[in-house]
């Protein structure tokens, strides 16, 4: 397995930090101290993970799944929605035990939700166990938050954001070995109504293109195949930047890289998503055929009040015009359903709007308010139940446009890209260039690489019989 870490490039500062750091962790834990990073939240958070991983390693720790056994606990967190906020009480509140059992062990907690004051004043009262919270912007600082803690200084409340540098030349120890994640903006300048990540998350800042090209470079070098550009708005790339490199021209650079992989990106936001965007898709051989494109609602009247900046008409326009112009389609999407002051009819126009487009698949969610957001202020007369009758009715509508369109592959080839097990002794699972997962006769030397399959069946799951 190639270990992606850069050893001699975390910043100056925080390589002093993690070289100290090191040396206390052995001589607290002994001879091999052991960290646990637990991820919640969207691909933002995972790649940011990797990053922390990464300054772990540099610190002096091995990384572990089993959070029993760690010496430093992380949780990296997501406050997207309620649910996602109770998720990370309830683990936190496990490490209590643990803490109990080796007082020495330090648990910290980090990402969108610890950006919130609210939150870090409650960890503050009410976990007394946890040593440290800090902020998306300051992550990069993790070694020296370290280095003070094991020194025996005080607990670590540190949430500036600044929307500072983007911290570059942070080493990196990534979860996959084929599938990657690769940022290319950080932060959110939308303000949609409902969501907390431009709080969390600060102003959107986009990476310099060379660095964003040599990452990719040195990804695909070491055996990377399907590599996702990740941005909360990738179409507003190096907006304000004097490179001029836009979104689109990133992607072309990307693509003219050497080598056999795939180019993905999340997410696209239909206000700044242009045709230009959708012709680069279509011309470059290596950009995946997959269009992620949020739409949250399809009345005109609630995508105003979201303040998304679109209508329903440009967005069928656009959505029309990438169906006709890249063969094999992916479109997925994320729908809310209740947003404060929405009618069942307005509901009922993101239902036609479901039915039109036939999504490959969508991501859907119930409005959660988020404290602080515009949203969170508005009426909200709708009960949870009926939102719910709303939600399920959702779910009804597109799993019926699942399985009509799912024989639609059959007799098709692909050329699908093996990443896991299936289910079904002696079968692998791989995808295609969209988002269609084909399941086929295969073992674990095939994992990684690419396989042209023919689909033959739909049988719970599309079987196919690699053709080469
Ligand atoms: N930047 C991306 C998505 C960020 S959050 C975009 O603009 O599309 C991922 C999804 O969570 C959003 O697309 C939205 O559908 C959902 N979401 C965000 N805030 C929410 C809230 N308060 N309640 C319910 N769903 C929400
Ligand atoms: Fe949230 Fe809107 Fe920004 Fe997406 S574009 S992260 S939904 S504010
Ligand atoms: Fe959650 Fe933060 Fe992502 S709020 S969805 S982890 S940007």
């Amino acid at each position: 397995m190639p270990q992606m870490i850069k050893n001699d490039t975390l910043p100056a500062e925080q390589s002093v930090y993690a070289a100290r750091a090191a040396a206390l962790a052995v001589r607290k834990y002994g001879e091999n101290p052991k960290a646990c990073v637990v991820t919640f939240g969207c691909q933002q958070n995972v790649s940011d993970s990797e990053r922390m991983k990464g300054m772990l390693v540099q610190s002096g720790y091995t990384l572990t799944d089993d959070i029993s056994e760690a010496h430093f606990i992380l949780f990296n967190t997501c406050a997207v929605r309620e649910h996602a906020e109770d998720r990370v009480y309830g683990n936190i509140g496990t490490t209590k035990a643990l803490k109990h059992a080796n007082p020495e062990i330090i648990v910290a907690v980090c990402g969108c939700m610890a950006q919130r004051q609210s939150v870090a004043d409650r960890i503050k009262r009410s976990y007394p166990y946890v040593d440290m919270v800090f902020g998306t912007q300051v992550q990069h600082r993790l070694p020296e938050f370290i280095y003070k803690r094991l020194s025996g200084g005080g607990r670590i409340f540190e949430l500036s954001l600044d929307n500072g540098e983007i911290p570059e030349n942070v080493p990196i120890k990534r979860d996959g070995t084929f599938k990657g994640w690769l940022p290319v903006m950080y932060g959110c300048d939308n303000f949609c109504t409902y969501c907390i990540v431009p709080y969390v998350r600060g102003r959107e800042r986009s990476r310099e293109p060379e660095r964003i090209i040599e990452e990719a470079r040195e990804m695909i070098a070491s055996g990377f195949k399907d590599i996702t550009l990740l941005g909360q708005n990738v179409n507003s790339y190096g907006k304000g930047e004097p490179h001029g490199v836009d979104f689109a021209e990133l992607l072309k650079r990307i693509n003219a890289l050497d080598g056999d992989f795939r180019i993905r990106f999340m997410t696209s936001h239909p206000k700044d998503c242009t045709k230009r965007l959708i012709d680069t898709i279509r011309d470059c051989e290596k950009v995946s055929s997959h269009l992620h494109l949020p739409f949250q609602s399809g009345s005109d009247r609630i995508l105003k009040r979201m303040n998304r900046r679109y209508t329903r008409e440009s967005y069928l326009e656009l959505i029309n015009y990438a169906k006709d112009n890249i063969p094999d389609l992916s479109l997925t999407s994320d729908i809310i359903v209740g947003f404060p002051g929405e009618t069942y009819e307005d509901f009922c126009e993101t239902l036609s709007l479901v039915k039109e487009v036939e999504f490959s698949s969508l991501f859907t969610f119930i409005y959660s308010p988020r404290e602080g957001t515009p949203a969170a202020a508005m009426e909200d007369p709708i009960t949870r139940e009926e939102k719910g009758r709303w939600f399920s009715e959702l779910l009804r509508a597109q799993e019926d446009i699942a399985k009509k369109n799912i024989t639609k592959h059959i007799g098709k080839t692909y050329r699908v890209l093996c990443d896991g097990f299936s289910q079904r002794e002696g079968f692998m699972t791989g995808h295609n260039s969209g988002t269609t997962e084909i399941e086929f006769r295969g073992g674990a030397e095939m994992l990684g690489k690419f396989v042209n399959v023919c689909v033959k069946e739909y049988d719970g799951a599309l079987y196919g019989t690699v053709t080469e």
